[in-house]
């Protein structure tokens, strides 16, 4: 698996997202997009598509938690729309993980990247001790959710970069780390807590990071994008080659 830079599409309408995207278009290489909740309740699976159709690879966030049964069918939609990653939160047991994967997977045995949500980087220790009643510190219960994902037959988790490391530990180096939280090391931190820069992310164990602002706000995101890629993959990485871009 080779890491990639994740570009968090988090815009209101489909008109915002394709006109940032223009910028995009004299790329070789597209690059892989994060689709949350807000520009998916507000465009629908049309955008999916229709970003999948221009050659864009998809993490569709949707953070799915519910009855096994619920989750395993609405994966099976999901898995129709041919996105190449998903995602559940680790919270709604291994049974849940484990039905998601079942809707999931294609009759063909094909399947997008599956991953759970551990805990969100915007729980405190405080809040998941008094309000969650969850007593362990929060990286040991992160770390436990991942084994539970990987018990499930989930390909990875979501965590901050600074667990990516922890998580490694418990699950082994294929267990995929997808980390948000990321910010250039001379860039604002905006309401994120818990930041790395790209470098750091990859010397932690990330192996996808998604990076929101610091690329759709920047006042040039192709050459912000084109940053993170420099500082985050490695010369043998796919995407370091500058002749994919141009
Ligand atoms: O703009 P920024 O780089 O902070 O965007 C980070 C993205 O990652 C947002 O879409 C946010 O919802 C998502 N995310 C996060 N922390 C998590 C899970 C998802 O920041 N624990």
């Amino acid at each position: 698996m080779q890491r990639d830079v994740i570009i968090a599409c988090d815009f209101s309408s489909a008109e915002e997202c394709y006109k940032f995207l223009d910028k995009f278009q004299n790329l070789k290489r597209k690059p892989f997009l994060k689709i949350g909740m807000e520009l998916f309740y507000a465009a629908g699976p049309d955008i999916v598509k229709e970003l999948k159709r221009k050659g864009f690879k998809i993490f569709l966030d949707l953070k799915l938690h519910d009855i096994p049964n619920t989750v395993k069918k609405a994966m099976k939609v999901l898995s129709n729309l041919d996105v190449d990653m998903v995602n559940v939160h680790a919270s709604g047991t291994i049974e849940m993980m484990k039905a998601a994967k079942e809707g999931l997977t294609r009759e063909d045995g094909t399947r997008p990247l599956l991953i759970a949500v551990t805990q969100l980087t915007s729980t405190s220790q405080e809040a998941m001790t008094k309000q969650l009643l969850i007593d362990n510190p929060i990286d040991e219960t992160i770390a436990h959710y991942a084994k539970n994902a990987m018990e499930a037959g989930l390909d990875g988790v979501v965590c901050s970069p600074l667990e990516a490391s922890k998580v490694k530990q418990y699950c082994g180096p294929d267990f995929l780390t997808v980390t948000p939280g990321i910010r250039f090391a001379d860039s604002a931190a905006d309401d994120q807590v818990r930041i790395t820069d790209p470098a750091k992310a990859r010397e932690l164990g990330s192996d996808f990071i998604v990076v929101g602002r610091p690329i759709t706000a920047a006042t040039e995101p192709v050459a912000a994008y084109q940053r993170c890629v420099e500082e985050f993959c490695e010369k043998e990485d796919f995407l370091y080659n500058p002749s994919n871009f141009i």
